[in-house]
């Protein structure tokens, strides 16, 4: 089976198409089309633009992604003249919101040959609705074209499936309760329940994973998301977007344990005690705010100063998520610990994670994808869809986009 997965839930133009044989899967090819430098102007990402950017890009990112798969074929002159006037109509009915879209596609879709895909797997939420409805309008225009089942996917449940894509980019997939450990084939361990901490620039939750297809949200941020706390306080210092890796960058430069004693820089651990599951990441981000201002009036703003505070954001939002990552472990009884979401790929955070799930849950399987596969990509989409695959239909008009879809 051939899977085609799309993703366009915020700045990224993702698409990748696998292929599943015999329960190992091999990805033919990932394309992103990033969009950071278009956003880093305003700091964050900015909708109607981004949009703009998915019309642009989907239709060069898929011929991207079909020629790396090796399955993009021209049409022969015969096939060119059978296209009927009514197809290319309904077609411009599916994309009539999408004008740039619509003309790219077509052009596309009368040059080239149906590749041999056999299910399309869409992002339907959560995340920002124009983008969203980029991504299903598109994969509706294509499964109406060529004739293929279509199943929609959450988007948190792809940043948690992103921990069952192998290392060599094969991968062994888990049974429902089983999991291949991929040192040592022989040894199966048990990975569910499982609790799984999704942390994006979107979301911050907690969830308890009894089998694939089953959660429940055990926690959850009260406002800001820890990507989102990365991405304002880089802002504040005066870093630029996406603020995680540019905090990870600085935080590497700085010399100093926390809490730092040169600067004596003193910041929060919103809710790392409390009795729930719970995140608030807004107060951080006030205290950073508090503290660059005090020091900018005493004139104290070095580029150590910048990098000694990168460190010290950069531990107190791994301090709470780990802290409240194995208290859900310990007290659920779970068998794993999966991470996922562009935050998982912060290296210390990685590093930090390993080493106090050994000392504190020795016994548990700890998961998290590579770092490539923690931000936003379609591989882990298209994975998901590939598990969903019995919801497929060919009903495409089904297929609405939700942005504040919920898993669980
Ligand atoms: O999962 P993702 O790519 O998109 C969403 O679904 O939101 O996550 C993006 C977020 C951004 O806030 C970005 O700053 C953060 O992930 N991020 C990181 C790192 N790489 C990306 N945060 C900390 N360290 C990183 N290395
Ligand atoms: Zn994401």
């Amino acid at each position: 089976m051939i899977i085609l997965g799309i993703d366009t839930s915020c700045d990224e133009t993702a698409l990748a198409i696998l292929r599943m044989n015999k329960g190992k899967l091999e990805i033919l090819s990932n394309v992103i089309s990033s969009q950071i430098e278009i956003h880093r102007k305003y700091g964050g990402v900015y909708p109607t633009l981004a949009k703009r950017e998915h019309q642009r890009n989907l239709v060069p990112v898929l011929k991207e992604a079909l020629l790396k798969a090796k399955l993009l074929k021209l049409k022969t002159k015969n096939q060119k003249l059978k296209i009927q006037q009514t197809k290319s109509q309904k077609l411009g009915d599916i994309l009539k919101k999408e004008e740039v879209l619509y003309g790219k596609l077509k052009e596309f879709l009368e040059k080239y040959q149906k590749p041999k895909i056999d299910l399309i797997a869409v992002t339907t939420g959560p995340g920002l609705e124009p983008c969203l409805w980029q991504g299903i309008n598109f994969a509706k225009a294509l499964a109406f074209w060529w004739n293929l089942p279509i199943v929609g996917v959450n988007h948190i449940e792809g940043h948690i499936f992103a921990n069952f894509i192998d290392r060599n980019s094969k991968f062994q997939l888990p049974s429902s309760k089983q999991i291949t450990n991929s040192n040592d084939q022989n040894s199966k361990q048990l990975l569910f329940p499982a609790v799984c901490l999704v942390v994006s620039g979107g979301h911050t939750q907690l969830i308890l994973m009894k089998k694939i297809g089953k959660y429940k949200i055990i926690g959850e941020t009260r406002d800001d998301a820890a990507g989102e706390c990365f991405d304002k306080t880089a802002r504040i210092l005066g870093l630029s977007y996406p603020g995680g890796p540019a905090i990870a960058q600085q935080a590497e430069r700085g010399k100093f344990q926390t809490p730092n004693p040169k600067f004596q820089i003193r910041l929060p651990l919103p809710m790392i005690n409390s009795k729930d599951y719970d995140f608030s990441f807004s107060g951080l981000k006030t205290a950073v705010l508090y503290e660059f201002k005090k020091q900018s009036q005493k004139k104290r703003i070095s580029k150590q100063y910048i990098k000694e505070m990168a460190k010290e954001i950069q531990q107190a939002i791994i301090d709470v998520l780990i802290k409240k990552t194995i208290k859900a472990a310990k007290n659920y009884k779970v068998k794993s610990i999966l991470l996922g979401g562009g935050v998982a790929a912060n290296k210390e955070l990685r590093k930090q994670f390993k080493r106090e799930v050994k000392k504190e849950v020795p016994k548990l399987l700890f998961i998290i994808p590579k770092p490539k596969f923690c931000t936003d990509n379609a591989v882990m989409i298209a994975v998901t869809g590939y598990f969903h695959r019995k919801k497929a239909s060919k009903n495409w008009q089904k297929i609405v986009a939700d942005a504040n879809l919920k898993i669980g």
